[in-house]
């Protein structure tokens, strides 16, 4: 899938990881800069206490996408940002996408919401960090959403995307993480089908 010599559907793992697990944040991306210095705000301890209360709600009944939301979004705006977008922008749709994918998940909340609203659509999630990326796969299983969302966790930047395009990608506030912005565009552009749409939510300079 990965630096691999041959091309592996993505949908194929619903979770794979060609990272080492680290506790020091990210090291470098292929996008250039060393950002172990900007990602440490995802601690353990963080993780931890996020899986802690999700397992809470398991032991008493399904976990609801709701009972994460205060805790699974890693940035400003909460839902509303995608969820305005998704609601306006798909009702111009013909139909909708069936592939999507979320660049930079995170822990999962956006890739949950998309699986809650597209309800027959795949997502793909892509995260860097295998620490976020196991806690976004564990909190899918609690979700029963282990089948609508595959976990790759792999630098964007690096992902081959062959046959495998996407009608919908999403990103909140991670294209900031990946300074090779001509690369970073490259690789948006190839992971989407001829009408694929984009949203992104971040800072720019
Ligand atoms: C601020 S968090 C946002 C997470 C998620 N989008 C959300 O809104 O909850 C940024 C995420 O982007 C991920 N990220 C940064 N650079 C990446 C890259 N090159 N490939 C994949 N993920 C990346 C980070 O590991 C981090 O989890």
């Amino acid at each position: 899938m990965v630096n691999g010599s041959e091309p592996e559907p993505l949908r194929e793992s619903r979770f794979s990881c060609t990272r080492p697990s680290t506790s020091q944040g990210m090291g470098e991306s292929a996008g250039d800069g060393d950002l172990s210095l900007t990602m440490n705000l995802y601690s353990k301890a963080r993780l931890s206490f996020v899986m802690q209360h999700a397992k809470e709600v398991a032991r008493q009944r399904r976990v609801r996408i709701e009972d994460l939301q205060s805790l699974d979004l890693l940035h400003y705006s909460g839902m509303s940002a995608v969820k305005s977008f998704v609601e306006e922008q798909s009702k111009s749709w013909l139909s909708f996408p069936m592939r999507l994918l979320d660049v930079g998940a995170g822990i999962g909340g956006p890739a949950r919401f998309l699986a809650s609203h597209f309800d027959l659509a795949v997502i793909t999630a892509v995260e860097y960090i295998p620490e976020q990326a196991r806690v976004l796969s564990e909190l899918n299983e609690l979700c029963l959403l282990t089948d609508r969302i595959n976990v790759v966790c792999a630098d964007f930047l690096e992902i081959e995307f062959h046959a495998e395009k996407h009608g919908l990608l999403v990103s909140q506030l991670s294209f900031l993480h990946m300074a090779n912005k001509s690369l970073l565009f490259k690789k948006c552009n190839e992971s989407l089908n001829e009408s694929g749409s984009m949203f992104v939510e971040d800072f720019y300079a």
